[in-house]
């Protein structure tokens, strides 16, 4: 038999790094940006891995760890939230911040890491923000009442493929917050879209529609979220590929509210 043919070996030099990240020891505090040098990063690292190792050797020295926020590291929870070199999650096509991968970078890069920046979500401690005001705009209506009980029959409630196509490309809203730290306006309605537009398609979600569109934009505006001025850097920065047309949606959905409202058809909740 031929003996099998060795591929070449694969080239992975390791890299060296310079790292701008910001620091902020609570929200009081005033930050500042320091400079760490990540070393022995491999093509292979996703970003957090490589912000592991700079811990690693900080926590070796007896420094303080950067934090930072994350959970699945899959692309999937919304946790992991940074804008790496001025962009929110560095600003490659549909890549959260934890699936970017260090093969992006070339040795010796000098890399800015910051936290977002909106005036709904402070900083807490380094790159972690508080983002509990995306749950309140959730809190206010993003869900529907029923009645829970035995499974219902497949097929009880028909739903054209062109509504839950429509209503899955809302749904895959991950809630990172890209949105809101892009907007010049800090707004949030690129979110609060998604969430409205994804009910208001399914014949589940639009018996509370009126409702739910109006407590949502209400907690949307009482949580400090700006409104949107149409420079859909949100769109650009979504992990998950969200379109702006579901900021469409939510107007219209939020017009039709007001005019049963208007027609007393409906009363908006109180609470
Ligand atoms: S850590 Fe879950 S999406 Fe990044």
């Amino acid at each position: 038999m031929r003996p099998r043919k060795q591929a070449a070996p694969f080239e992975r030099r390791n890299m060296t790094l310079k790292l701008i990240v910001w620091r902020q020891k609570n929200p009081d505090e005033k930050g500042q940006f320091e400079t760490y040098t990540a070393r022995n990063i491999t093509p292979d690292h996703s970003f957090l891995e490589m912000l592991d190792v700079v811990n690693e050797e900080l926590i070796r020295e007896g420094k303080n760890p950067i934090a930072f926020d994350h959970d699945c590291r899959e692309g999937i929870c919304g946790m992991c939230s940074m804008v790496v070199n001025g962009i929110a999650h560095g600003g490659h096509e549909r890549t959260t911040v934890c699936q970017l991968h260090m093969r992006k970078f070339k040795n010796g890069d000098t890399i800015y890491i910051e936290p977002w920046r909106a005036r709904a979500f402070p900083i807490l401690f380094d790159l972690v923000t508080d983002r509990s005001a995306l749950d309140k705009i959730i809190e206010a209506g993003g869900y529907i009442s029923c009645h829970t009980g035995g499974v219902p029959d497949g097929n009880d409630i028909l739903i054209s493929k062109t509504a839950g196509d429509y209503a899955m490309d809302a749904a895959q809203c991950i809630g990172c917050g890209a949105c809101v730290a892009a907007c010049p306006n800090g707004a949030a309605m690129l979110f609060t879209g998604a969430k409205v537009s994804h009910f208001a398609a399914l014949p589940q979600g639009q018996v509370e529609a009126p409702e739910r569109v109006a407590a949502m934009v209400k907690a949307m505006q009482e949580c400090g979220f700006g409104n949107c001025s149409n420079h859909y850097e949100c769109e650009a920065v979504c992990p998950k590929g969200i379109h702006t047309k579901f900021i469409s949606r939510m107007n219209r959905e939020f017009l039709k509210a007001l005019f049963k409202e208007n027609t007393g058809t409906f009363t908006p909740s109180e609470k």
